[in-house]
């Protein structure tokens, strides 16, 4: 722990001068404020996720369960006030954000490294994505880390093999997971895990709907400023899971 300065405010422990001090519109129209604070909104909860999910990963590969259902709710509480937020930029009409989208240029969501780290570290792991950080800088670097570190869904799944499961492909995981579902109360630690892990999936899908229909809402049919075909592109997101078998498992229970 560091010593705190004595006398230290309110204002210096949350450095509010650089966070309040770091919104800075490009134009001088009323909707631009809102647009940023939405999105630099956005950017402390995926610090405050990646934060939890890197706890909640520690905690699975130790057999921690208790401890880390914890951290994965609190997850899933802040996907749930992230989705509630599209609300507040859907006062955006699209006069507003036509007058100012030029300022924009080329910047785009797809560039979040943030929400990029978030889908590898669940286990949506897509190289390509990379390309879109600008060579060698922080982001990429820290996108190669996830890539490289086992995401939750990895350790999720050697929990289940220390438990006694023959995990391999994704078969064998959606079996072993099954046989865990259908022995829920033998199995109630692993079982609880998998709960925990599908509302995140849930919560991510929820907010990736949201966000095409609030696309939708404000763009129309309009490509994107990082160049895809816009709500098209966001449309074919839907249906990507970070824990396929635990979805396609409840077919056969
Ligand atoms: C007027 C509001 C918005 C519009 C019109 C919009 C539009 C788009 C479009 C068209 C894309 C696809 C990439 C591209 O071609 O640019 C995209 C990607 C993305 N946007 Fe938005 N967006 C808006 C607001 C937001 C907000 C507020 C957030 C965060 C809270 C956000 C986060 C993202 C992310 C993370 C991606 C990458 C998604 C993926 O690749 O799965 N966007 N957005």
């Amino acid at each position: 722990m560091t010593a705190t300065p004595a006398g230290i405010t309110y204002a210096e422990y949350l450095r509010l001068g650089d966070l309040l001090g770091a919104q800075r519109p490009l134009s001088d129209l009323h909707d631009e404020m809102l647009f940023i604070v939405i999105h630099q909104t956005k950017e402390l909860w995926l610090k405050q996720m990646l934060h939890e999910v890197a706890l909640a990963t520690r905690l699975v590969a130790d057999d921690r369960f208790a401890e880390a259902y914890k951290a994965l709710s609190r997850v899933s509480r802040i996907q749930a006030v992230m989705t509630m937020s599209w609300d507040v930029l859907a006062t955006l009409t699209p006069v507003d954000y036509n007058a100012f989208r030029s300022v924009l240029g080329t910047s785009s969501g797809f560039q979040s490294a943030q929400f990029r780290e978030l889908e590898f570290r669940l286990g949506i792991k897509d190289p390509k994505f990379l390309a879109y950080q600008e060579g060698g800088d922080a982001g990429q670097l820290r996108l190669r880390a996830a890539l490289a570190d086992p995401s939750l869904w990895d350790v999720a799944n050697a929990a289940l093999a220390r438990a006694g499961f023959a995990i391999g492909d994704s078969d064998s995981i959606r079996a072993s997971w099954l046989a865990v579902y259908r022995a829920s109360e033998r199995y109630f630690e692993l079982y609880q895990l998998a709960e925990k892990l599908v509302d995140i999936d849930d919560g991510l899908a929820g907010w990736r709907h949201k966000h095409v229909l609030t696309v939708t809402r404000i763009i129309g049919g309009k490509k994107g400023t990082g160049g895809s075909a816009g709500a098209a592109y966001l449309e074919s997101t839907l249906t990507k899971r970070a824990f396929p078998e635990l979805w396609s498992l409840r077919t056969e229970l």
